[in-house]
């Protein structure tokens, strides 16, 4: 298919919604299986990004780097095991997605993206042109990057996504997190209030959001970095979206179109 006429689709799925402590390996496997028979309609032109969520936050916190987002040399060997742990989840992802027919191809950050986790490597682009003009999916994941030095630095999903947006100007871009969007005041998010959920989210609506430190559970990550994205996205994307990955019906629904519950993304 010419790629001049295609639409793109960027789909990012939250580590919150493929990983969960108590299933079995920590992968949520019949919640992938929903989000790929959702997503198979919509496979041409569409590019995959997933968190880490359960294999990715505990180490994080172990090692000291939750916070800072950088991981010492002396731990290479740790690092070393973490990112292979990440392998291996998004192998079951990857799995999960072929089981239901769509057709992903996974590709390591290392190889696509700089050090420097600002850009494209030099023909990456091209490459994940082929890939979607030939109807392929390419699937990238949050992952530890490897410094000059040896040490590493955790590349997050989010940031991938932001930069993918960059490049291929979606038509939607989708974040799919364990919660129904971005709710006005994240303390009690077990039990939201009536009228939490913003449903329109814009740079003014996030100012105010911040100062009323809306996001109290995650400093350096979590839903205001997510926020903090996706208003840059939303001027590289003509539709934002920020849903649930874990509700059926919501993905398959804002791509159609319809009016699904979820916070929109507009740009200004
Ligand atoms: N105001 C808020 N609205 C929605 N979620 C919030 C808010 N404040 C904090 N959060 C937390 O952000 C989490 C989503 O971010 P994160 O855990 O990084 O998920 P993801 O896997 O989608 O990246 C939610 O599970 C929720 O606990
Ligand atoms: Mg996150």
């Amino acid at each position: 298919m010419d790629l001049t006429t295609m639409e793109i689709n960027l789909v990012k799925i939250g580590g919150s919604v493929i990983s969960r402590e108590s299933s079995e390996n920590k992968f949520e496997r019949e919640t992938v299986r929903s989000i790929a028979r959702q997503l198979h309609p919509f496979h041409h032109g569409l590019i995959l990004v997933h968190g880490t969520g359960f294999v990715g936050k505990p180490p994080a916190i172990t090692y000291g780097y939750y916070k800072s987002g950088h991981a010492a040399k002396k731990d290479y060997l740790a690092m070393l095991a973490i990112k292979d742990e990440l392998r291996v989840l998004n192998h079951r992802f990857v799995r999960t997605m072929l089981d239901e027919s769509v057709p992903v191809m996974p590709f390591g950050i290392s190889h696509m993206f700089t050090e420097a986790m600002d850009a494209l490597k030099p023909g990456a682009e091209q490459e994940l042109r082929d890939v979607l003009s030939n109807g392929y999916v390419p699937v990238f994941y949050g992952d530890l990057i490897m410094c000059r030095d040896g040490s590493f630095r955790v590349f997050s999903s989010d940031v991938i996504t932001l930069l993918l947006s960059q490049v291929f100007h979606p038509r939607h871009t989708v974040f799919l997190s364990d919660v129904d969007g971005v709710y006005r005041h994240g303390d009690n998010l077990d039990n939201p209030a009536e009228n939490n959920l913003i449903e329109v989210l814009n740079a003014k609506v996030a100012a105010e959001l911040e100062r009323s430190e809306y996001d109290k559970n995650d400093v350096s990550g979590g839903m205001s970095a997510k926020v903090a994205h996706a208003l840059k996205i939303a001027s590289n994307s003509e539709k934002c979206f920020i849903g649930s990955g874990i509700n059926p019906g919501v993905v398959s629904g804002f791509l159609r179109g319809e009016n699904v519950l979820g916070t929109r993304i507009e740009a200004g």
